[in-house]
Parts: C-alpha cells; structure tokens; sequence
C-alpha cells in the first residue's frame, strides 16, 4: 500500500509542476502566478477539490505525441469563496502556452456542466495561446463546446472571467458571454486578430496593450468590467464581487447581518447638488451617502463614464445602483452609456438583484455619430432593459429629467415601482430655454428685445415645469423627499418590495434590439 500511495503522490507532484519548472520560473518573472498558485489565492483556503488532474491529450500529430503533460494545460474542480461553493478553471500558460486542446475543452466542459445541474457560479481564470494549433478543427470545436454551455448558463449562474494573459483569436468570446471581465494591468490581453494581422489587413501600427491591453478594454470597448494591477489584487476583488451575488437565478444574494451607516452623510447630502444647476457634481457622493458605508463596488467604472453603475449594500442587503453622471458629459444618455445600462440591468434582473436609480439627465446627446451608429437601436436597450425588469425598482430624480431620457431611466410609466424626486427635480420635456424657444418662437421674434422676450418666457417656462410638483400632481412621481430622506425612503421601499412576484408575458424569448 504504501507504494501505491508513493507513486500517487509522484504522480501528483509531477501533474503540479506543469509544464515544468524553468516554464514556471518564465511565468513568475512575467509578473505572473501559475494556475494553481491564483487558484489557491481565489478559493477558500483549503477548499480546492481537483477534477481530471490526471487527463493528457490523445493527439499523435506534430510531436505532441511527445508531449504530454498531466492536466493538459488546464487545472479544473470546485471550491468555495467565503464558504459558498464555486466551479473554477484556470488555464495553465506553462502547458504548450494554456492552449486549448480537445481534452482541455472537455474539461472545462465537464465543470460546467456540473456547475449548471447545481447551480453553481463558474469562474474561469484565462492565460492562454488560443487553439492548440497542432490539434486543428478539433481544438476549434472544443470552443465552440464552452461557448454553447457559456449562453446555456447565462442567467442561470453567475459566471465570471477573469484575464492574466493572452486571450486571442476566437477564444475571446467565452469571457465575452460571461457576466463579467476583469483584466489585470500589462500581462493580459484580449483580441479577436492580433498586432500583426491588424499591420497586414488595415496598415495600422499598434502595439498589443493599445489594442487589447486592460485600458484599451476598460476605456475604449467596454469590454472589460474590472481593471486590477496584478494576480494578487485581481483575485481578491474577484473574491469580493462574489459577496455581492447570489448563487444562482432562483437564489438571492448574501445578506450581511453586519454594516455600518455614518448618519453625518445624510446632513451633508443636501449640499452635494451646486446652487446653480447647469453646474456637475458627482452622483457618487450621492450614492454613497445612502448606502451602507464603503460598499460601492462600481462597475465599467471607465467606460461611458456619463452613466454610473455599480453594486451597493443597503443595510446590508445587496443592490444594483445605475446613475446618471452629470460630471461627464453633463449625464447624457449616449450609444456606450445605454449599452453600459442595459447590460447592467439585464445582470440584476437575471439574479435577483433590486435596482436604484439616481435620475439627473438632460436628455440624449445629440449629433451624426450619435444617429448613424444606432442611438435609436442602443438607446432602446436600455429602455428595454428596464421595462422588461421584473425585481423590486426605485429611481430618485435629484435634479434634471427631460425628455424620452425621462422616460427611459426606470420612470414608472415603464414598470419602476417606486419614483421619488427631490425638491430640486426638474421633470420636463427639455430644459425651460429650448422650451421657450421652440413655443414662443414668434412672440420673441416680433418683440423688440427678443433676448429679454426670451428670458422671460424662459422663466415662465421654468416657474411651471422646473419643479417635481407637477409630475407629483400627476402621480408620475409618488412623492417629493428631502434629500436627507432618501436612505430611510430607501430602506422602506424596498423591505415593502421584498416579496415582490412579477411575471413577463408568456414568450420563447424577448427580442431586445441589438
Ligand atoms: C500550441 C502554443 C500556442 C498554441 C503558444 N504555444 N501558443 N502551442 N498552440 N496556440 C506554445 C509555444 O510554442 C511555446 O512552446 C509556449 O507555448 C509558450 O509560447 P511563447 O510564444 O514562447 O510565449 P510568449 O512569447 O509569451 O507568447 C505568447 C503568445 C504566442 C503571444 C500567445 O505564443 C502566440 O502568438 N501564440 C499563438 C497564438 C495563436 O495564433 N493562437 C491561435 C489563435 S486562433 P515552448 O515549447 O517553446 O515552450 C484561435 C482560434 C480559436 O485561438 C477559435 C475559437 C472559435
């Protein structure tokens, strides 16, 4: 027996090795941990139960019949983060580069399966060459596999990719189905054809971080949720993002019992918003000064950064903030800013997870770039984001909604089940100077001072529609709050939502416009 147990544990020790020791000592002086040692830094300490440690490849081509490694390039299995269960893969970049051979894509095939049957969240931690190129179609339909299960899981798990390498070719397009991307800053990239090929086909120079480095894709693409400096940093915050997310579509996120409230941030609320108001502020001070203190944990926070999303906790119960931003751009709605929503939104809804809007938005931002890429289309996915979300809704217009922005951002003619407006709130068709403009067109040009004329009808315009009181009048909002009784108003609203059952129309599934 204890032979037996002697070649286990050689055979273990050499499947932990990898692609052997100088690949590994490559990998560290990158910057870069292995696959096990960021699997260990991502799970609960102890928790790592292996799956298919012992699986090679069968290919005989191109000398591969040579090399063989224990695991094939990938470390698979389940674990647990802060004691709830989770499926992960971490692809191992000393195997033939992390590529992905036919028995490497059955294994994470097989974990994702299992993490289906169960419900359980999938991490994958990605750090490979793409394709395994001596393997051909084999190695191709091996992603094709991993991305049918990644759109069979979405919605049904959450499910997270995490990027501390290469990540090209075709290969992209498994953390793009997945909820959510972080990259790590200088050793991991994303694209679909590489530096070379983009000199080849287009003539342009571009170096591989330009084009698919963590900036490019917080920044530029949207592509990436979460930008972290290294291995070490990018796991925790994946470990935090958990705390934040249920298990599964039919489960809800973690309650903390424990949080922390500093009621001074209410006193100061009210002088977050600038006396004139043409002037930005940051919706962030007023986000955090309702919600549980320093559980903001923003997302896309480079991207359309004129719209603001995030996760928050009040007390102690998870939330999905989305908020326009009026220091950027003065917190227009545009074609990146109403994807950045929607995809936001869609997340919540799917996980059971409420939704707070902060509301200051002058309308969509106007121009030819706007309308020749699609705002009608894009623009329309946040507003279908929004009307098709069934979990408990509340929006606080703090200052400006005008417009079809006023409609799109969670009113409750689209199904919000709570709207507030401050004192300041401005709800109209468009600002009262357009306004005027457009309605006293011919009384301002037949007077003789056409600029007093139209200051005048400016104010008139103003006096009845830049208040909240009409809408109150109507019923369009429920009720004007002070500031400083947002977070209570908060609270109430949604404990009176908690059993909140709505169901969609019958239907195969929506047709969100694309
Ligand atoms: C087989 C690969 C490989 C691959 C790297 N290796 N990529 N083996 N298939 N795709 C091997 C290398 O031969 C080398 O082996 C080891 O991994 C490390 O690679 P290096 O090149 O030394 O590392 P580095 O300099 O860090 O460069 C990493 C790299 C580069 C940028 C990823 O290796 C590279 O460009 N690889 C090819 C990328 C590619 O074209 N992949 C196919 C994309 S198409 P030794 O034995 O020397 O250590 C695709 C389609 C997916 O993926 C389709 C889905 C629909």
């Amino acid at each position: 027996m204890e032979d037996i147990n002697k070649k286990l544990i050689e055979k273990r020790e050499e499947a932990k090795l990898g692609g052997g020791q100088a690949r590994i000592d490559s990998q560290h002086k990158k910057g870069k941990l292995t696959a096990r040692e960021r699997i260990t830094l991502l799970l609960d300490e102890g928790s790592f139960q292996e799956m298919g440690m012992f699986v090679e490849h069968r290919s005989q081509d191109f000398g591969l019949d040579k090399q063989k490694y224990p695991g094939d390039g990938v470390v698979t299995g389940y674990g647990t983060i802060h004691g709830r269960p989770v499926y992960v893969f971490s692809q191992d970049f000393t195997v033939l580069g992390g590529s992905l051979s036919e028995t490497y894509a059955d294994k994470i095939c097989k974990i994702m399966d299992l993490a289906l049957k169960s419900q359980t969240p999938v991490i994958g931690l990605n750090d490979s060459g793409g394709a395994r190129i001596q393997e051909g179609v084999v190695s191709l339909a091996g992603y094709a596999d991993i991305f049918y299960r990644n759109t069979r899981a979405s919605g049904v798990i959450p499910q997270l990719s995490v990027i501390m390498g290469p990540c090209a070719g075709g290969a992209v397009y498994s953390p793009a189905l997945t909820d959510f991307v972080f990259m790590v800053e200088d050793t991991s990239y994303m694209f679909v054809t590489g530096p070379n090929v983009v000199k080849t086909v287009t003539h342009e120079e571009v170096t591989s971080e330009d084009l698919g480095g963590a900036k490019a894709h917080a920044e530029k693409s949207g592509v990436n949720h979460f930008t972290s400096p290294n291995d070490v940093t990018v796991l925790k915050e994946v470990r935090d993002l958990m705390t934040y997310l249920p298990q599964n579509w039919q489960s809800l996120a973690p309650h903390k019992e424990k949080f922390n409230f500093d009621e001074k941030k209410l006193e100061n609320i009210a002088s977050i918003l600038p006396a004139n108001n043409n002037m930005p502020y940051d919706i962030r001070e007023v986000i955090e000064s309702v919600i549980d203190d320093e559980t903001f944990r923003e997302v896309h926070k480079d991207f359309a950064t004129n719209i603001v999303v995030g996760f928050a906790r009040i007390e102690g119960r998870t939330i999905g903030v989305v908020a326009n931003q009026p220091m950027s751009l003065a917190g227009v709605l545009d074609i990146d800013s109403s994807r950045k929503g929607a995809r936001f939104v869609r997340f919540c809804d799917s996980f059971n997870i409420p939704l707070l809007t902060f509301e200051d938005v002058p309308g969509f931002l106007p121009g030819t770039d706007q309308e020749w890429n699609g705002i009608i289309a894009h623009g329309a996915k946040l507003l279908y984001a929004f009307s098709e979300a069934t979990v408990p809704r509340v929006t606080v217009i703090t200052r400006k909604a005008y417009g079809g922005a006023f409609d799109v951002m969670n009113s409750k003619n689209i199904g919000a089940d709570f709207n507030f407006a401050w004192p300041t709130a401005e709800i109209a068709v468009m600002g009262a100077k357009g306004a005027a403009e457009i309605i006293f067109r011919r009384e301002i040009a037949a007077a003789e001072d056409p600029a007093a004329k139209l200051a005048e009808k400016e104010a008139e315009y103003a006096e009845k529609f830049a208040n909240p009181y009409r809408a109150a009048e109507r019923g369009i909002i429920d009720d004007v709050i002070k500031p400083s009784e947002t977070r209570n108003r908060l609270i109430n609203a949604f404990k009176i939502l908690e059993n909140k059952k709505e169901e969609l129309p019958g239907k195969k599934h929506g047709n969100i416009p694309m």
